[in-house]
């Protein structure tokens, strides 16, 4: 199977931004990781990261046909992108949304995240291990 880990706004900074929140391995390094973890168990990872909405969008439409699931991190775009949403929604492919931190314990409009009714589910507050326990969810 092939899967896509698609990150959304500001987690390019991931290592040197808010450390206490995101821990202090960069987006890359986490890449690595996961890359290992999937390959590892037979299948291919690709990565892609953008700081532009219509650019999530336009991978979310690309993916389909292309891979067997995405792992989306839209970042800060969660909870107020209803373009992403609908990207999703005009998918078949499908599509887990991943945090890592734990939005619920923080500022009260993490909470509400406007993608996960789209999502064929939702993890987070596992850190780097959220990206790894979404691709397990389409492994198992
Ligand atoms: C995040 C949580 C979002 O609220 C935040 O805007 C991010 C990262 C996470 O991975 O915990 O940029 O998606």
């Amino acid at each position: 199977m092939k899967f896509l880990v698609l990150n959304g706004v500001n987690l390019n900074l991931t290592g040197r931004r808010e450390k206490d929140v995101y821990g202090g391995e960069t987006l890359e390094e986490i890449n690595r990781e996961i890359e290992a973890f999937v390959e590892g168990k037979g299948h291919r990872v690709d990565f892609i990261q953008s700081n532009f909405e219509g650019e999530l969008c336009t991978q979310i439409q690309r993916a389909e046909g292309v891979y067997d699931g995405v792992v989306l991190n839209a970042g800060a775009f969660t909870h107020y992108s209803y373009a992403i949403r609908d990207a999703i929604a005009s998918v078949s492919v499908p599509v887990v949304e991943v945090h890592m931190s734990n939005v619920h314990a923080r500022e009260e409009f993490r909470h509400k995240s406007v993608l996960t009714e789209v999502c064929k589910g939702e993890i987070l507050g596992f850190g780097k291990n959220s990206y790894i326990l979404a691709l397990e969810s389409f492994l198992i």
